[in-house]
């Protein structure tokens, strides 16, 4: 459904050039629930900005494919973008209360995205809803609200956004990302300014979405915790660069990359043999004039002299799992 070949965003800095998203290749089948995971900064919103060709000034795709359901999206013109933007591809902020309009009743501003996308012209929503567009669009709100389960819907809708709980304005964002049935779902920390368990219930969310309308999704995450539980596939990703992708089980119980290998140690576990977190020494390079080689080799456990004097290419490990390192040490630790 979508497939993501050397996409490359770079932003001119007085710094100098930061590579945010460097040379990403990846995929999403249909249905497919896909994690992008990888500390703050690493580039992972830019990347989904970059797919919806949102990329903020002075930030520039400069080069790559963005091919989804066989189009090229770089190639398309601003109005093809805005048309397929909410109605194709629908998209999730981590917070909220930056998404939402604070001076909006909240079942208003799921309204106005029906109305946005043109989702209420079309026959079959007639049909459905009936003739008269404001009963129509408040019956279809209501059933969203519903359907990402916000109580007492009728009430709720005539509410503003601060009468709702952060769980709860995250369910009203997801019921806007809904509102046009899009194919795939750009999720951004979802669940980052959330609970635990308010974030157990909105990723569990997603998940139904997932499953009932077969909505492919990335989900972007920093916390590889999140995303083995409710991903098909991780992409790990490091100073702009994917880093390994692979089948879930895979990267968790053999992961390759010295850095997935890290992050999975930094993981404190609750149940098990107690042992001791060992963290990955060092912080996330100033991808301002990063030089080239593996830009994890300073903090690598396994650096050799040639992993600093070239850039290094993605490797085959097996039919889906991929990693960007020269010796993956990943398997004898
Ligand atoms: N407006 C900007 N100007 C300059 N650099 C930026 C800007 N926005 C983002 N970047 C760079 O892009 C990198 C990736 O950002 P981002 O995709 O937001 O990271 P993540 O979502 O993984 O935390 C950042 O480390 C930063 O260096
Ligand atoms: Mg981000």
């Amino acid at each position: 459904m979508l497939e993501i070949k050397n996409l490359s965003t770079h932003f001119p800095t007085e710094r100098g050039l930061v590579k945010a998203v460097n040379n990403v290749s990846l995929s999403l089948a249909k249905g497919e629930i896909l994690g992008l995971v990888g500390e703050s900064g690493c580039g992972k919103s830019m990347t989904l900005l970059s797919i919806l060709r949102l990329v903020p000034f002075p930030g520039k795709i400069v080069g790559g494919e963005v091919t989804f359901r066989g189009c090229n999206l770089l190639e398309k013109k601003p109005a093809e973008m805005r048309t397929l933007r909410g109605q194709d591809i629908a998209m999730v902020f981590q917070d909220p209360m930056t998404t939402l309009n604070p001076v909006f009743r909240v079942g208003e501003q799921i309204g106005e995205s029906l109305r946005i996308h043109g989702a209420m012209g079309k026959e079959s929503f007639r049909r459905k809803y009936g003739e008269n567009r404001k009963i129509a669009e408040r019956k279809r709100v209501l059933e969203l609200m519903r359907e990402v389960g916000i109580p007492s819907a009728e009430e709720r809708y005539l509410e503003y956004p601060h009468q709702f709980s952060g769980g709860m304005q995250q369910r009203a964002l997801i019921a806007i990302a809904l509102s046009c049935n899009p194919k795939l779902l750009l999720a951004d920390e979802p669940t980052t300014a959330l609970d635990v368990t308010i974030q157990a219930q909105i990723l569990s969310l997603l998940e139904q979405i997932n499953k009932e309308h077969g909505t492919g999704i990335i989900l972007v995450t920093h916390d590889l915790g999140v995303a083995a539980e409710f991903c098909q596939r991780i992409a790990v990703m490091y100073a702009g660069s994917l880093v390994e992708i692979g089948p879930t089980d895979v990267v968790i119980e053999d992961p390759q990359h010295p850095y997935t290998i890290g992050l999975l140690r930094s993981i404190p576990k609750i149940t098990g043999k107690k042992e001791k977190i060992k963290p990955i020494f060092g912080n996330v390079p100033d991808l301002a004039g990063l030089a080239g080689g593996c830009p994890f080799a300073p903090r690598c456990d396994f650096v050799e002299d040639a992993c600093y004097s070239r850039d290094i290419p993605m490797r085959q490990i097996t039919d889906n799992h991929q990693v960007r390192c020269l010796n993956s040490q990943g398997q004898n630790v």
